[in-house]
């Protein structure tokens, strides 16, 4: 693997001054030779400065890591996060009919349908007004009450998915800042309110500190009629039983959840009440088509092992620091805080699973804001500063409002012409502007494009990203599943 490792270094170095825009020049086939699609999802890495030869050495480093062997380890249920000693199964929680994932003898799809099951029926019987507010009539909003993995997942989600909300609207809390929950409840009415408390470990000071601001609230209106307006996510039954909340309004999932990669399951509650059973059941199709692809595609087409590749390129060999996450999709505008749990929280690791130190560069910073936003702002810096941003630009093709077709046109346009100026600069003009206008270009961006931002698209999104992490980790050879940096922040 070192022998690899050293050969990509030298050809980082090679290729530094070469501009990406003569491989086009080059290769008239560039882009169906450098970007893979999968059930309408593309990824399109053609605006880096990889080749065919370059490609085929980072194929190579992953066979040598044994990435393929790891996933296939993940996905069967081995225990991979081995410093808690925990299978790593949230695949499992979008599960594929045709594959059983067996743990300890048992086959725990069957447990993950049923809990799906018991999750619809709340949600549909919620929708309909059959499960009713203490005065009988029917639930208007939601709270989620939860914080890191337990909130940033469906409230990123749920602004996502807004055109499929309704009739009961969600709302979030995770802050330990009082202003937080205070803002969210003044619009709030008590008695048309369900509170979700959503907690892995139900220890968590901010949500536990919120859940009783909450039931207060609850209870100034309701009296002791305040537990129809309660439910609980988390895998500590016998904390939810104590702190009062009835066993059928509990929510549970298995320790080979990890906080991060909840949301398919009972964590996103809150998102399957707001969006509904059946656009929640295509959430978790779109993750399972990018499951599938991950796990059956050759590495040609895979788009999670691509993805990861060039992600691999930028941070480990280019020496490129951060990556920044642009949607061209402003329902997409906590797409990049929930990837920087995802990513940072999984890979920011300094120690291999072996306990070693790492010998290279792991987790890359993940920063973003959506576009056209960002280019008014940071853009001057990913066009003219003197660090190179790698660039992931997410577009759809088409938007929810018809109506407004012509400034969807225009976005599109913003994106796509963007990741040329990154790349061409002001190479192309003759004579040369001025030093202060001029554009050096060579800035790689990888271009993400969808039909329209569905419940199935943002399930392929959301997995590509997580399968991206995991590959990552996988080179590096650190376990992308524990968080020991973040539990000693708690402390
Ligand atoms: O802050 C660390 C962390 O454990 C995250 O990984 C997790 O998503 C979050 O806290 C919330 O934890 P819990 O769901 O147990 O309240």
């Amino acid at each position: 693997m070192q022998d690899i490792w050293n050969d990509l270094q030298a050809k980082a170095e090679a290729v530094s001054a070469r501009p990406i825009i003569s491989l086009f020049d080059d290769n008239a086939q560039r882009f169906s030779q450098f970007s893979a699609a999968h059930d309408g999802l593309l990824v399109d890495f053609s605006k880096t400065n990889i080749d065919a030869d370059t490609l085929s050495s980072l194929q190579a480093l992953a066979v040598a890591a044994r990435v393929a062997e790891q996933r296939d380890a993940m996905f069967s249920g081995e225990a991979i996060n081995v410093t808690e000693g925990r299978s790593v199964l949230h695949t499992a929680l979008r599960p594929d009919p045709d594959r059983p994932v067996m743990v300890e003898g048992e086959d725990v799809t069957v447990e993950v349908r049923n809990s799906l099951a018991r999750m619809e029926d709340f949600a549909n019987g919620l929708r309909d007004g059959s499960i009713a507010a203490a005065d009988g009539e029917a639930f208007t909003d939601v709270v989620n009450i939860g914080i890191g993995g337990s909130d940033l997942g469906p409230a990123m989600a749920s602004l996502a998915l807004s055109p499929f909300i309704g009739p009961i609207k969600p709302h979030f809390v995770s802050n330990i800042d009082g202003a937080h929950i205070a803002d969210t409840l003044a619009d709030l009415d008590p008695s048309r309110t369900l509170v979700i408390i959503a907690s892995k470990t139900f220890t968590t000071i901010e949500t536990l500190t919120n859940a009783d601001t909450a039931v207060a609230w609850l209870k100034e209106e309701l009296g002791e009629a305040f537990g129809q307006h309660l439910a609980a996510v988390s895998s500590a039954e016998e904390k939810t039983s104590a702190y009062g909340i009835a066993n059928d309004r509990v929510f549970g999932f298995e320790d080979w959840v990890g906080g991060r990669y909840s949301m398919w399951g009972p964590v996103g509650l809150s998102l399957m009440i707001a969006i509904g059973p059946d656009n929640f059941a295509d959430f978790l199709s779109g993750a399972q088509s990018i499951d599938k692809n991950f796990l059956e595609a050759a590495p040609e087409a895979n788009l999670p092992l691509l993805f990861a590749l060039v992600g691999l390129w930028h941070n480990n060999f280019c020496g490129y620091e951060t990556r920044a996450v642009l949607p061209y999709d402003q329902r997409l505008a906590l797409l990049p805080a929930y990837l920087q749990q995802l990513d940072m929280e999984s890979n920011g690791k300094h120690t291999t699973k072996d306990g070693k130190a790492v010998a290279s560069m792991t987790g890359p910073i993940v920063w973003g804001e959506p576009g056209t936003n960002g280019q008014h702002a940071f853009y001057q810096l990913l066009h003219q500063g003197t660090r190179i941003v790698p660039a992931e630009f997410l577009i759809a093709a088409e938007s929810h409002e018809p109506g407004l077709k012509h400034q969807h046109d225009i976005l599109k346009a913003n994106c796509l012409a963007q990741s040329e100026a990154l790349m061409v600069g002001t190479q192309k003009e003759n004579p040369q502007p001025s030093p202060e206008r001029r554009f050096d270009g060579n800035r790689p961006s990888v271009t993400i494009a969808y039909q329209q931002l569905t419940p199935f698209v943002l399930g392929q999104l959301v997995a590509l990203y997580e399968h991206r992490v995991f590959v990552e980790g996988a080179v590096w050879g650190i376990n992308s599943f524990d968080h020991f940096g973040v539990e000693l922040g708690k402390k």
